[in-house]
């Protein structure tokens, strides 16, 4: 079922669980998440970042979601990962696109809030969900590229939210983008206390490499969405190596597709488990 993230986040909240939102590239990604999802019966989110969007183009993303999660049973949503201005996030939401969030995580606080209340004010006047980000997550995705991670403060976050009406909120609490060379040392009490004064979902970006235990901790202290993107790319990757390099003639592009989409299924699967959304659809 092709839907929004309203009602997924909102019942993620209630239930003290979080929806694990993937980032996808291609067909073949789609294709293993949708069917992670549908196996585990959780609802779940599809995402494509601005270069993902310019390499395949918004349009093409939404018709393979489309017909992908028609097919099936549980709730799909596609969302525009780190949309980078007002023109993409709101072309994302006129192509079809369930859900967008609007980073303005480098600009100054008053410059963010007023980009990202532009969008939500589209956004709420056409049915369609709008995460933004306050604080920011560290290392590098996709042109978004931040030496350290700051702590979101919790006041701000308040303001922000009040200001904005946005719909969910990425936090800052030490995660990064990309595959970690050290241990992250995360500040999961930020969580909790940012939880203290904003009602809407909160949503961890960087997830990646974090421990079950890490994503446990963040999802019982108030996130709703958690987002992994590098470790469906590696295992999708990995499987491709192993297999060319077990076969070396192979020809036909879909031996690769279904091995690559075995990987990347069984990632998804798992990462549904510690989230806590199987068996929520
Ligand atoms: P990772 O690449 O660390 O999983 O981050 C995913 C993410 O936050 C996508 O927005
Ligand atoms: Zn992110």
């Amino acid at each position: 079922m092709y839907t929004t993230s309203y009602e997924m986040l909102e019942k993620a909240k209630k239930g003290g669980y979080a929806v694990g939102a993937f980032n996808a590239e291609n067909m073949e990604m789609i294709k293993a998440i949708i069917a992670a999802a549908e196996e585990l019966k959780a609802p779940v989110m599809i995402q494509t970042t601005p270069s993902t969007v310019k390499y395949g183009t918004l349009e093409t993303f939404a018709a393979i979601t489309r017909a992908e999660a028609e097919k099936v049973s549980v709730p799909v949503c596609l969302h525009l990962d780190h949309g980078a201005s007002f023109d993409m996030a709101v072309k994302a939401i006129q192509i079809g696109y369930g859900s967008v969030m609007i980073d303005g995580s480098k600009l100054e606080l008053d410059a963010n809030i007023a980009l990202s209340k532009s969008v939500a004010d589209v956004g709420r006047a056409c049915g369609i969900p709008v995460e933004a980000e306050l604080g920011k997550v560290g290392g590098k995705e996709d042109d978004t590229e931040s030496k350290e991670s700051v702590y979101t403060d919790p006041d701000e976050a308040k303001r922000f939210v009040e200001e904005t009406r946005v719909d969910s909120l990425a936090i800052g609490i030490g995660t990064a983008h990309g595959v970690y060379k050290e241990k992250p040392v995360l500040n999961t009490k930020r969580i909790s206390e940012v939880k203290e004064v904003v009602s809407i979902p909160l949503v961890l970006h960087g997830s990646s490499g974090l421990s079950d235990e890490d994503v446990r901790d963040c999802v019982k202290r108030g996130m709703c969405k958690v987002n992994f993107a590098t470790e469906l790319r590696q295992a999708y990757l990995k499987a491709t190596r192993e297999l060319l390099a077990a076969d070396d003639s192979i020809i036909d592009p879909k031996k690769i597709g279904e091995a690559a989409m075995k990987a990347v299924k069984a990632q998804v699967e798992y990462r549904i488990k510690v989230c806590g959304c199987d068996g929520k659809a």
